[in-house]
C-alpha cells in the first residue's frame, strides 16, 4: 500500500478521531484538520488549523495531500458557499480521493446537505466514496449524556422504531481503510451500520445493565419532545428540528437497515451496543 498524505477534517469529531488514530496507528501520513480546541492527538500526526467557513486556512491544510476526508459540521447548512469551494480548493490543490461523510438514506434525499455535498463530488475530476452511517451510538456519550446522568433517562421521540446503531470507531476505521487503500473504492458507497436493529428500550435495557442502574427510555411525542428540548437544554432550534425528522424516521422503521460494510471493508463485525456500553460507561457514572 503507497503511503499518501490523508487530511482529516472535523478531526476532533465522533468519527474523526478514530479515523485520525486509525491512519495514524496503520503508519499513514495524516493530517488533522482542526476547527477549535486542542489537539488530542499523538505527536507524530501533523495539525492544522482549519475552518470551512475561511479560505484562509485552507491552502496549508490541502498542501501535498492526496486524499481527503470531508464532513459536515451539523450547524453548516449553507454547503455551496462552504464546503463546495473548499473541496474545489483541494481538488485543484492535487487531491486525488475524497471521502465524504453522509448519512444513510442520502441518496434518497437531493436536498439534504449532504447529498449535496456528494452530488457535488461526483461532478468533479476526482475519485470520490461516500461513508452513509446508520445511527451513531456515541449520541447516548453526547447528545443524551446529560439526561442519562441527571436524570436516568433517554427522551427521544422514537416510539418503539428501532434503529441500526453504529459505533463511529467502526465508521472512523472504515473510513481510514478507504482512504488508505485509495482509488479502489473509487465510486463506492458503503453504509456502514452496527450488528442489530435496536429500539430505545433495549437500549436503555443495555445502559442499565452495564451501569447497573435504571435507565429509562421516555417516548414522547413531538410537542413535548420540542418543549422538553428548548426548556431543558441548550440545543438550538436547527438542531432540535433535525432531531425529530431524526427520530420520526426512527419511529416509522426507516433507520432499521442493518448492513454488512463494516465486515465487508474491515474484514470483522461491528461492534455490539453493549461493547459500546461497556468501553463508555465512565462518560455515564461521572
Ligand atoms: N449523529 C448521528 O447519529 C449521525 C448519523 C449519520 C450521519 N451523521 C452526520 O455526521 C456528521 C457529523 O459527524 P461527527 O459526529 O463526526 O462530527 P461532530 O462530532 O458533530 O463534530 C463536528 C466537527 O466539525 C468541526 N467543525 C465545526 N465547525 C467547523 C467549521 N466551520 N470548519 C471546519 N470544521 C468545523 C468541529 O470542530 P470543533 O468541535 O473544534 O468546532 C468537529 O470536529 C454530520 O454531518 C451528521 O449529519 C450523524
Amino acid at each position: 500500500m503507497p503511503n499518501r498524505l490523508i487530511v482529516v477534517t472535523g478531526a476532533n469529531g465522533n468519527v474523526g478521531a478514530p479515523l485520525v488514530d486509525a491512519l495514524a496507528e496503520q503508519g499513514i501520513s495524516v493530517r488533522a484538520a482542526i476547527h477549535g480546541g486542542e489537539s488530542a492527538f499523538t505527536a507524530d500526526v501533523e495539525t492544522v488549523h482549519f475552518d470551512f467557513t475561511d479560505r484562509q486556512t485552507w491552502p496549508s491544510a490541502f498542501r501535498d495531500a492526496q486524499g481527503l476526508f470531508v464532513l459536515r459540521p451539523p450547524h453548516l447548512s449553507n454547503v455551496e458557499t462552504t464546503i463546495h469551494p473548499a473541496l474545489d480548493a483541494a481538488i485543484a490543490a492535487g487531491v486525488g480521493h475524497v471521502v465524504t461523510l453522509s448519512v444513510m438514506g442520502a441518496g434518497a434525499n437531493p436536498f439534504l446537505p449532504h447529498r449535496r455535498i456528494e452530488k457535488h463530488v461526483e461532478s468533479q475530476p476526482v475519485a470520490w466514496t461516500h461513508v452513509r452511517p446508520g445511527l451513531y451510538m456515541q449520541n447516548l456519550s453526547g447528545t443524551h449524556r446529560a439526561g442519562i446522568c441527571k436524570h436516568d433517562e433517554i427522551i427521544v421521540p422514537a416510539g418503539e422504531g428501532r434503529a441500526n446503531w453504529v459505533d463511529t470507531r467502526d465508521i472512523g476505521e472504515l473510513a481510514a481503510m478507504v482512504l488508505a487503500e485509495g482509488a479502489e473504492h473509487d465510486k463506492c458507497i458503503y453504509e456502514p451500520t452496527g450488528p442489530e436493529a435496536l429500539t430505545y428500550h433495549t437500549v436503555a435495557g443495555i445502559l442499565s445493565d452495564v451501569l447497573d442502574r435504571k435507565i429509562q427510555y421516555d417516548r414522547p411525542g413531538l410537542w413535548r419532545y420540542v418543549q422538553h428540548m428548548r426548556c431543558d437544554t441548550n440545543f438550538d432550534l436547527g438542531f432540535i428540528l433535525f432531531s425529530c425528522l431524526l427520530h420520526t424516521l426512527v419511529r416509522l422503521g426507516r433507520s432499521s437497515r442493518v448492513t454488512d460494510d463494516v465486515k465487508t471493508v474491515l474484514g470483522r463485525p461491528p461492534r455490539s451496543l453493549r461493547e459500546f456500553a461497556q468501553d463508555y460507561a465512565d462518560v455515564w457514572r461521572s
